[in-house]
């Protein structure tokens, strides 16, 4: 099978590599059930990836000289470099995304030409083509929860930030061109992963980082807010498992059933580093905040076996170990003008908001 992977260099998408190549025709690193042992020796990646910020060659440098994978630098809003992307392909998994809610608060137009428009261009492409096309989407395009309830794969679509409602657009897309033009198409929608190689910028990589250099920890409002955290080698199993197995025009939620609110994520990961409480600040809130996610992820655990492998304590653990050994990584990627999102809008150090009276 040849598998088109769009934003493979990105955090999930260069996860997703690493499981299938690690796994493909029950390599090293496979078990019993991995769908990277069930998609076969014959296995072959193209990674199609515009290289944003958020995209890191160093993500896919195992597989530098490994014939299993090549590798396309261009834009899926490029109708040229998707086609070349496409050639002799069987399926595409689109990951490519503008993907923090906070960038999308600051300027919303890279979100709609990627977001939309892009995964338009993806799609006229895959009617084309003929290639069966898995959409990653997320359990943002829901909407928040108060403290009760889940979220199922029928309930209303209420995006609140620029990012959830252009994910949600794509998804609209995605279930006209199933039912206008007869694409073999499927939509998985996860709560928030973490994991290896994620760019600190999202909650947990950006502590975790933070802490490593005794630098304050921003928690938005009374830090309560809720999310459904998954591991992202048990999201790529999920989104696999739908790849191969998943009805097409289904909605598949993903979620490991890992509900924990921030000033615990924060509390755990500094009692893993060995950091005192004083390292956090209580901020601002983030406009339009989602209080709370949670999926249910019924229909993918009974209709296609999946489930989770990864506890969130010893997954959080296996990252903060991680964000240790790999120093250099994340040090390269903070390099130059990065600045966290509180410092930007708010155009002050963060190490000076404990003084500002926003602690509560
Ligand atoms: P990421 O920001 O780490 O990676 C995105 C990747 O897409 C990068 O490699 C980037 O270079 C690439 N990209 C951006 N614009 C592009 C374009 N126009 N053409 C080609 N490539 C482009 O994101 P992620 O966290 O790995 O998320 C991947 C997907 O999963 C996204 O679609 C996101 O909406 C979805 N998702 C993420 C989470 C999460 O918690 N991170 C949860 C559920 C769903
Ligand atoms: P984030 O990682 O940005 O993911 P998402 O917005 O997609 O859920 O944020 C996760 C949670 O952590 C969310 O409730 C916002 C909060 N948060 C902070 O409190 N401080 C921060 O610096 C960041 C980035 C997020």
């Amino acid at each position: 099978m040849r598998i088109c992977v769009t934003g493979g260099a990105g955090f999930i998408g260069s996860a997703f590599v690493h499981m299938l190549l690690d796994t493909a025709g029950g390599g090293a690193g496979a078990g019993a059930g991995d769908p990277g042992a069930e998609l076969g020796e014959g296995l072959e990646l193209v990674v199609l990836d515009a290289l944003t910020y958020a995209g890191n060659m160093e993500n896919l440098a195992d597989y530098r000289d490994d014939g299993r994978m090549s590798f396309i630098h261009g834009s899926i809003c490029d109708t040229a470099a998707v086609a070349r992307a496409f050639e002799a392909c069987d399926a595409v998994v689109n990951f490519a995304a503008e993907s923090h809610v906070d960038r999308s608060l600051e300027d919303a137009g890279a979100f709609i030409a990627t977001n939309v428009e892009g995964t338009r261009i993806l799609l006229d492409a895959a009617v084309e083509h003929g290639l069966r096309f898995v959409q990653v989407s997320t359990d943002e395009v829901y909407g928040s929860l108060g403290d009760d309830g889940l979220f199922y794969e029928d309930s209303p679509l209420r995006p609140s930030s620029p990012y959830a409602a252009s994910k949600a657009a794509a998804d609209l897309l995605v279930g006209s061109y199933v039912a206008t033009h007869g694409l073999d198409a499927v939509i998985t929608r996860c709560g928030n992963n973490y994991g290896p190689r994620q760019f600190p910028e999202k909650l947990i990589p950006l502590f975790i980082t933070n802490a490593l250099e005794d630098k304050a920890l921003p928690l938005y409002g009374d830090g309560l807010n809720v999310r459904d955290w998954i591991h992202v080698d048990d999201h790529c199993r999920a989104i696999a498992t739908v790849l191969l197995r998943g009805t097409t025009g289904r909605v598949y939620n993903v979620s490991a059933t890992q509900e924990v609110s921030n000033r615990e994520v924060c509390r755990s990961l500094l009692e893993l580093l060995d950091k005192p409480w004083d390292l956090v600040r209580f901020v601002s809130d983030r406009p339009g905040h989602d209080r709370r996610y949670a999926l249910s992820a019924e229909r993918l655990r009974s209709e296609l076996s999946w489930q989770p492998r990864i506890s969130f304590a010893e997954g959080l653990a296996a990252t903060v170990d991680w964000y240790r050994s790999n120093r250099g990584w994340w040090e390269r990627v903070r390099s130059g003008d990065y600045r966290c999102f509180y410092e930007r809008l708010y155009g002050r150090r963060l190490s000076d908001a404990g003084d500002s009276g926003e602690n509560p």
